[in-house]
């Protein structure tokens, strides 16, 4: 394996003194750590002791023209396999979750196209200001992982929250996301999102209300644990997720006839709102008003049901998962769709709590055959990756 490469931000923060523990942890396991001390850090950490331990100088201002000439600051923020924030500021996870570039270290955060580690560390009331905990849960949809913070006595003379973890444990982290634990590599998944649109006459559809942020995150997650993934995707405004093939569709049947071309697979997750019915006939020209006239009634037919037909297909996927969109009893709900549509679990989503539609969070009960499993209320990303996680275990067997 070829040498990986750390760029580690360090932060102003007490803490900052147990970067130069990870930087050591780092350089033993053989991993070549390039620093990056901001003007707060450099008050708790000299420059001259990050530089010595990492083997490398250290890079500290957006505008040195000496800097700039050996690398610019962009180079430098892809030159790593990944970036690491440690300590993660206040300051800095503010800068990072609103994209601002005012330093080195939030323009280098702005500008990589590396995965991001965090180890926050500040004192308990900082961490549990709702400002952090919205830029928290802000980067955490961007994708940014986190590690810590620790519970426990602070500098400060505090005690909660907001001890920067043990740079064991983030060291672990870091091989944890380097060793890139690819469980699904050589796997096959289907992942539909978003809503379908059921053209009435060229200028009108049928709809459902779908962000398609829920079924983009499993999807990246699915990829980022090795699968190919196939994304058939109703029409949304979200980029497709790196490493993942997107098949664009408007209607429940083309979502079904993209999703039966993806076949053989060995996943296939339905997170699309698919509309439950089209119009019968489609107006070649726009239905015009008719002056006084009663509107005229649109006949409706019942669109496929994907996550059906996958479950029931001649080269069914090993593990077929549908979610359910509930607003009441919904885990009752959700075991009877389980037993109607075919499939494996149901990932059933209460909607009636607000802010999920459309939103960065989601509370989720996953029910199986073998029974219901409660997961907290996260932001997406998180829910995605458990369930990639989930998934990939189940399909170990
Ligand atoms: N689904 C699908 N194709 C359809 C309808 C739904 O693939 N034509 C999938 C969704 O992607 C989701 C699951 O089925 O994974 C649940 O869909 P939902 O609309 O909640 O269930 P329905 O079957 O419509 O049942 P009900 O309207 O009674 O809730």
């Amino acid at each position: 394996m070829s040498e990986k490469r750390i760029l580690l931000i360090v932060g102003g923060g007490i803490a900052a003194y147990k970067a130069l523990e990870l930087v050591r942890l780092l350089r033993k396991a053989g991993i070549a750590v390039r620093p990056i001390l901001t003007a707060a850090g450099a008050q708790f950490v000299t420059p001259l002791s990050l530089s010595a331990l990492c083997e490398d100088k250290v890079y500290s201002e957006l505008f040195s023209l000496t800097d700039e000439a050996e690398m610019g600051h962009i180079e430098l923020s892809r030159s790593a396999d990944l970036v690491v924030v440690a300590p993660a500021t206040a300051d800095l996870m503010a800068k990072a979750a609103n994209g601002l570039a005012s330093d080195l270290a939030s323009t280098t955060l702005l500008a990589t196209d590396k995965p991001v580690l965090m180890a926050p560390a500040m004192n308990v009331r900082m961490w549990r200001h709702t400002a952090t905990a919205r830029n928290v849960e802000r980067l955490k949809a961007d994708g940014v992982a986190f590690v810590g913070p620790d519970e426990g006595a602070m500098a400060c003379g505090e005690f909660g929250p907001g001890r920067m973890a043990e740079p064991e444990a983030i060291f672990q982290a870091i091989q944890r996301t380097l060793g890139g634990a690819r469980p699904l590599a050589g796997r096959r998944a289907i992942v539909t999102a978003g809503p379908t649109a059921e053209p009435i006459d060229p200028v009108r559809v049928i709809t459902n209300r779908s962000s398609g942020k829920q079924g983009y995150a499993i999807a990246a997650a699915l990829a980022e644990l090795g699968a190919e993934v196939t994304l058939v995707s109703g029409p949304v405004a979200l980029p497709a997720p790196a490493g993942v093939r997107r098949v664009d569709v408007e209607t429940a049947r083309e979502m079904l006839a993209a999703c039966e071309a993806a076949l053989p697979a060995d996943i296939a997750v339905c997170v699309a709102a698919v509309a439950d019915w089209r119009p019968e006939t489609v107006g070649a020209s726009k239905i015009k008003k008719q002056a006084g006239g009663e509107p005229k009634p649109i006949a409706l037919v019942e669109n496929p049901d994907i996550l059906a037909a996958l479950s029931k297909a001649g080269r069914r996927p090993r593990l077929v998962v549908g979610f359910a969109a509930e607003t009441d009893d919904v885990e009752a709900n959700a075991k009877a769709k389980l037993a109607k549509k075919g499939c494996d679990w149901i990932v059933a989503n209460d909607v009636s709590v607000e802010g999920t539609m459309g939103g960065d969070a989601n509370a989720v009960a996953i029910v199986t055959a073998k029974g219901v499993e409660r997961w907290e209320r996260a932001p997406k990303a998180d829910v995605a990756r458990r369930l990639a996680r989930k998934i990939a275990e189940s399909l170990k067997t």
